[in-house]
């Protein structure tokens, strides 16, 4: 066994990226696992090719790395076990540990362990049998949850009236939901709460607000709701970083929602506050590192989610990955997934007769007017014959033009940028943070300047 890595993570999406990011400026190296390819963490250190819920894969990436640790809490936890064993190592190298994450990863778990612990939280029944138990105990209105894999709101649905409950019956018929009690909460908190074996404490308890179930701003609350969130911590026998969700009551009591081990959406604007990131701490704690003090300015973060359907093309340039978006009916694909022109054209020369551009020379591309070319008229359009030069020209103008007119009209904005390859709407693929006096005015109005130029240089 040779353990060539400092830290592994099992899963390679943004959260992985920003903490690799974190580890290599402290000197460390990094390798993630992911399914996917082209991650936003393989883009910027080794990784290894694999699903996580294969024991075999997973053992790879603890055969590689000296510790390892996660981005994302849906590996489950028997995998994680047998990946220890194939690979002969104890648990002790993992952060966070098996127990804790098989009590998170599953949302009914997590509220008994609260109950047990006496931290506050809203009752919940898993719905099974014929669901009596759960509606009786529940009432209306209620909020359903899939107890495994809910992120972004996806596994959560409201049943204000027992009709609405049956609309929902196509889904908790597929097993593994449960009821919960319907909070109606005047706002809804989160703290980054991190836990050695001898220390603890918390990051700035912060307000967040979601829009369609996901979040969509995050700034400081005013309040401190840290008790609340250490306590839930201690409730999963939780060890390392954990991003706690609260709703604050229109009482002014703090009701747990729920935990993620791991960085958390809440604690990006620790990248720029001035103190330590919430990264940084969780490279820290997972390596076993002391903690530091985190500290710093009120900073807000606001999402950029995707606007559209954008595939990116993924170009490999001098061993660097870039990614580019461009609207994915502009594609034409055969069944390999790789764009051919449908005739050849001559060497150095487009479907068009035009010199091929040089890929060094991509800004300055002519890029066709999709309108005047006919529209996005899918495949028949004249897409079909744009060279791979000109289309990756006309997305690398599109998002280069938005972050020009970001940071020349909101030079405060700090944009963070996934890198991940495909857009959808409501997929998170950035955020942008600002600090100082009114930063949540001024961060939305950033946030919606770089949206509207990125709308526009795809018309
Ligand atoms: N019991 C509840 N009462 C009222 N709103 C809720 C409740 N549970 C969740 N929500 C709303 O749905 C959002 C997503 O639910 P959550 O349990 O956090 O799932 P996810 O894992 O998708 O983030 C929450 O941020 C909150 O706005
Ligand atoms: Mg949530």
């Amino acid at each position: 066994m040779s353990l060539v890595y400092d830290l592994g993570f099992l899963g390679g999406g943004q959260l992985a990226r920003m903490s690799i990011m974190a580890a290599q400026r402290m000197g460390l190296t990094c390798i993630s696992l992911d399914p996917g390819e082209n991650t936003p963490a393989s883009q910027i250190a080794p990784a290894m090719r694999g699903s996580l819920d294969d024991p075999e894969a997973v053992a790879h990436l603890f055969n590689a790395a000296a510790r390892v640790t996660l981005e994302n809490e849906f590996i489950p936890a028997q995998t994680i076990k047998q990946a220890l064993i194939i690979a002969g190592r104890d648990e002790s190298c993992l952060t966070p540990g098996i127990l804790t994450l098989a009590t998170i990863q599953d949302k009914y778990l997590q509220r008994e362990a609260y109950h047990r612990h006496g931290a506050p939280s809203p009752l919940a029944v898993p719905l099974e049998g014929d669901y009596s138990e759960a509606i009786t105990k529940i009432g209306f209105p209620m909020v359903l949850k899939a107890r495994f894999g809910g992120y972004d709101g996806k596994g959560t649905r409201y049943a204000r009236t027992p009709v609405e409950f049956q609309t929902h019956r196509g889904l908790i018929d597929q097993g593994n939901w449960m009821a919960e009690q319907f909070v109606p909460f005047s706002r809804e908190l989160a703290v980054m709460v991190y836990r050695s074996k001898t220390e603890t404490g918390t990051f700035p308890t912060m307000e967040t607000v979601q829009v369609n179930h996901v979040c969509d701003q995050v700034f400081p609350a005013g309040i401190d709701a840290s008790a609340a969130a250490i306590a839930a911590v201690e409730a999963v026998q939780g060890y390392g970083l954990f991003g706690v969700e609260l709703f604050e009551t229109t009482t002014g009591n703090f009701l747990i929602n729920e935990i993620a081990p791991r960085p958390h959406n809440t604690g990006h604007y620790t990248l720029d506050w001035g103190g330590v990131s919430q990264f940084e701490q969780h490279v820290r704690l997972a390596m076993g590192f002391p903690c530091a003090l985190p500290t710093g300015a009120d900073t807000c973060i606001v999402n950029i989610l995707g606007i559209d359907d954008l595939k990116s093309d993924v170009l490999q340039r001098d061993g660097l990955v870039q990614t580019q978006f461009v609207k994915e009916e502009w594609i034409s694909s055969d069944t390999d997934g790789i764009r051919h022109p449908r005739e050849e054209p001559a060497p150095g020369l487009n479907r068009g007769g035009d010199p091929v551009q040089e890929s060094t020379n991509l800004h300055n591309a002519t890029v066709p007017d999709p309108i005047e070319q006919g529209g996005v008229e899918v495949q028949s359009s004249d897409y079909d014959w744009l060279s791979q030069e000109t289309l990756e020209a006309a997305a690398t103008k599109a998002l280069l033009k938005a972050r020009q007119e970001l940071f020349a009209s909101h030079p405060q904005a700090h944009l963070h940028w996934y890198g991940k390859t495909e857009s959808r709407p409501g997929r998170k693929m950035g955020h942008i943070n600002v600090s100082g006096p009114d930063c949540r005015n001024k961060a939305i109005t950033a946030r919606n300047s770089f949206i509207e130029s990125w709308q526009e240089s795809l018309r």
